[in-house]
């Protein structure tokens, strides 16, 4: 093809194209034009492309440069004729019957769920006192939620009634994830190991403790499951923040001081904290630990020293170093600090309720 006869095409094209366009009358009929004249797949530009291909060679740089030319041009005609008609035409607005003069109505924006937001300031409090997070599965098997505790079978926190089991078990993977020295899963010579949703946090510990040396200092935010019945202060899920140091030399007096300092970075300064003698398989001594702001004492959760036992099933030598943990209930922190009275309030779901947070 000669180039003479390619850049006639052209022209044709431009013309043909901006007249269109200026004819539009409306925005159907402009995007009728669109699709003739800037079609990607057979518009009538795409076209005189393809026909770029029969022109002779050493036309060829020429007729590409003008082709560029020309289309900048159809896609500008185009972009005019568009701004043409948004500006001349009735808004959607109008068209719709709306009288758009009237005060609008805002959007609703979102946030972070109090327990996600209480979780995050808990993650920095803790983070501040040295204390990494570590996480482990909701779905658990019964070495990390009982013997690794020093929770044996006969334990009626064991009980089936007591806790989620799942249907479905875990194929034994011998010795999977512990520590040379640990005693490790018993009953690992093979055969199903019943699963079942964590009951507590503390199955963290013995996963952490599993893979790390002393000392060890973590926190572990998440999710755990009882088949309790919802009241005020209870939910068949919940949130619960656990601590553990293992270091030599620790005491029961690091544990208070840790969880005043805990207390009142979240609460403020009048805060008190009290322990209640208690019993868990996992510590020895254990402790209830409550906390008193503005004159009410509410039950957080417990702590202790962790038991020798516990030490000993990860592989530690409980001669050498020592611990303490605690676990305490996430929505009770929360609830007690934004004076929720009904923890069942968080998960309704209820934005009268969330959007005061
Ligand atoms: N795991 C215990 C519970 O859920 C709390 C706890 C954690 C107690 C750590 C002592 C030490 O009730």
């Amino acid at each position: 093809m000669a180039l003479d006869e390619f850049l006639e095409e052209l022209d044709r094209l431009t013309a043909e194209a901006l007249l269109t366009f200026t004819a539009a009358g409306d925005a159907e009929a402009l995007e009728r034009a669109r699709v003739e004249f800037l079609g990607a797949r057979s518009g009538r530009l795409k076209n005189v492309q393809k026909s770029l291909a029969n022109v002779d060679r050493e036309d060829k740089p020429a007729a590409g440069k003008r082709f560029n030319d020309v289309k900048t041009a159809i896609e500008s005609g185009f972009q005019d004729a568009r701004q043409r008609l948004i500006a001349s035409g009735p808004s959607a607005a109008e068209t719709a019957g709306l009288d758009i003069t009237l005060p609008g109505s805002r959007p609703r924006l979102g946030h972070v769920h109090p327990i996600t937001r209480t979780i995050e300031d808990l993650k920095e409090i803790m983070g501040r006192l040295g204390f990494s997070v570590a996480a482990g599965p909701e779905v658990e098997d019964e070495w990390h939620n009982f013997e690794a505790l020093n929770i044996p079978q006969s334990h009626p926190a064991r009980d089936p009634l007591e806790n989620f089991f799942l249907a479905t078990a875990a194929r034994h993977e011998p010795a999977a994830g512990n520590s040379p020295g640990g005693k490790g899963p018993s009953g690992s010579q093979g055969g199903d190991r019943p699963l079942l949703l964590r009951s507590q946090t503390s199955t963290v510990q013995i996963r952490v403790m599993e893979h790390a040396e002393p000392p060890v200092r973590i926190i572990s935010l998440g999710r755990v499951y009882r088949p309790d019945t919802a009241d005020a202060t209870h939910y068949p899920m919940f949130h619960q923040i656990e601590g553990l140091l293992i270091d030599r030399h620790v005491t029961m007096a690091d544990l208070k001081s840790v969880l005043r300092l805990f207390a009142r970075s979240y609460f403020g300064g009048d805060v008190h904290i009290r322990f209640r003698p208690s019993f868990f398989p996992f510590t020895e001594p254990s402790v209830e630990v409550d906390m008193s702001w503005n004159d009410a004492w509410i039950e957080m959760g417990g702590a202790g020293m962790v038991d020798p036992n516990v030490l000993r099933a990860v592989g530690y030598d409980p001669d050498q170093v020592s611990g303490f943990a605690f676990g305490l209930g996430v929505e009770r922190v929360c609830a007690r600090r934004h004076q929720v009275t009904d923890i069942r309030e968080f998960y309704k779901n209820d934005v009268r309720f969330l959007e005061q947070f």
